[in-house]
């Protein structure tokens, strides 16, 4: 039998992370960071589709995959969290979980990164919590397919 699938979404810049203001967002790689969420999707016997992309209508596209494809959602939707009511709408549309990842706490940022159109849609959102905000954020999806009354 195979493990029931989540899909973990990154958007723009991630690709450039551990070379991009590390202060801000650490010095982690994203392979680093894809490596961290199959491990703890294997955990919870779940297998992970880790993907990045600079384009907004391209994770509009992979999120619409999670209608019929995908147990649960992981999305750190960068920039277009604060932009983006596309990616809003697509979240909105979906039955699955979806879990919001952000490195750095946007909450203590710049007043601009207060607007989150991905967290009025989403399950649940960790900010502040660096790469282990994806390990927890896959640990929770787990935890809401297990038992979908949580
Ligand atoms: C980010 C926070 C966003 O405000 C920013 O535009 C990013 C990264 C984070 O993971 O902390 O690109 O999503």
């Amino acid at each position: 039998m195979t493990a029931p699938r989540i899909l973990v979404l990154n958007g723009p810049n991630l690709d450039i992370l551990g070379r991009r203001d590390p202060a801000q967002y650490g010095t982690t790689t994203l392979a680093e960071i894809e490596a961290i969420v199959h491990t703890e999707a294997a955990v919870h016997e779940l297998e992970a589709d880790f993907r990045q992309t600079n384009r907004e209508g391209e994770l509009v596209e992979w999120l619409h995959e999670a209608l019929d494809d995908f147990v649960g959602v992981v999305i750190n939707p960068a920039a277009y969290a604060h932009t983006s009511v596309a990616l809003h709408d697509a979240v909105e549309a979906l039955t699955v979980p979806v879990v919001e990842v952000h490195l750095s706490n946007t909450w203590k940022r710049e007043p601009f990164r207060h607007v989150d159109h991905v967290a009025t849609a989403a399950t649940a959102v960790i900010a502040g919590a660096g790469a282990d905000g994806y390990r927890l954020a896959v640990a929770h999806v787990a935890s809401l397919v297990a038992d979908p009354t949580d």
